[in-house]
């Protein structure tokens, strides 16, 4: 354990006592028929974010948390595998397989350091996994190396402005006001709890990218549906319908 840097550690702490309350959730989308996906629960019809072709291919979902994105890819013929950091999370994610009668290998580990062979996946995806929770200059080198030629990457984040406009207090809702800095924003804390976040701006995630071999495929910026009446803890929905709270990323490894 000593030799995880400090964000993974902290990391793993948050996770670890979020995990009993984080169940629920799990529990909800591993049963769900169709996958939708983020804070507005946008169909996967509307952001395609699991490519029609899954089927014999070799997945990896960084930050899996209870793994019901790894489950929604072994329904379509794709061999999961999910890491995450958390050993409760894993738990859940371990006792949903078995009610659900699923089986794919969940591995106990940092996304920012796999312990897979470099080419050993054609698909990598992370849903607020490690595309929020790792420094960026880590797993993204890491996902390319993981990925074979071709192979892509999927990945849902909070749009940079949102962080922009959230208060330091965990709890508190995005504003019509920037709080913070745009260039140079990379790592980021609250007052009142010891997680670590990473986000970074539009501009420098692309050169990121393009620099660990991807091209980019697509930037969604997610928008609540039009019959949308839920809020989230973070984004009010008025807040959402004028400014981006959410980002798809498709990229394919050249
Ligand atoms: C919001 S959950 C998202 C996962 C999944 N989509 C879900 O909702 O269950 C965030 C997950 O990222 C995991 N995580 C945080 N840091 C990580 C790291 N360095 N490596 C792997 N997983 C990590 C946490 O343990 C947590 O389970």
């Amino acid at each position: 354990m000593s030799e995880l840097s400090e964000h993974v550690r902290r990391n793993r702490a948050f996770w670890n006592e979020q995990a009993d309350e984080y169940a629920a959730l799990g529990r909800r989308a591993w049963a769900a028929a169709e996958p939708s996906w983020g804070v507005w629960s946008v169909a996967e019809a509307q952001l395609r974010m699991l490519p029609s072709d899954l089927d014999g291919l070799d997945a990896i979902e960084l930050g899996c948390g209870t793994a019901y994105v790894s489950k929604w890819l072994a329904d379509r013929g794709a061999r999961p595998v999910g890491i995450d950091n958390s050993p409760a999370q894993l738990a859940t994610a371990r006792q949903l397989q078995a009610e659900h009668g699923v089986d794919f290998p969940l591995v106990m580990g940092n996304a920012e350091a796999v312990p897979y062979a470099d080419a050993s996946f054609d698909f990598a995806i992370s849903e607020y996994g490690a595309s929020i929770w790792c420094d960026p200059h880590r797993w993204i080198p890491e996902a390319a190396r993981l990925l074979r030629p071709g192979g892509r990457l999927v990945f849902l984040v909070n749009a940079p402005l949102s962080m922009l406009c959230l208060p330091d207090e965990v709890d508190g809702a995005a504003g019509d006001r920037l709080l913070r800095r745009y260039f140079g924003m990379h790592r980021f804390e609250w007052a009142d709890d010891e997680s670590v976040e990473f986000h970074l701006p539009h501009g420098e995630l692309i050169a990121l990218l393009r620099s660990c071999g991807f091209d980019i495929d697509e930037l969604i910026e997610v928008r609540p549906p039009a019959d949308a009446t839920t809020s989230s803890r973070y984004v009010p929905l008025e807040w959402a319908r004028r400014w981006p709270c959410e980002d798809v990323w498709k990229a394919s490894l050249r």
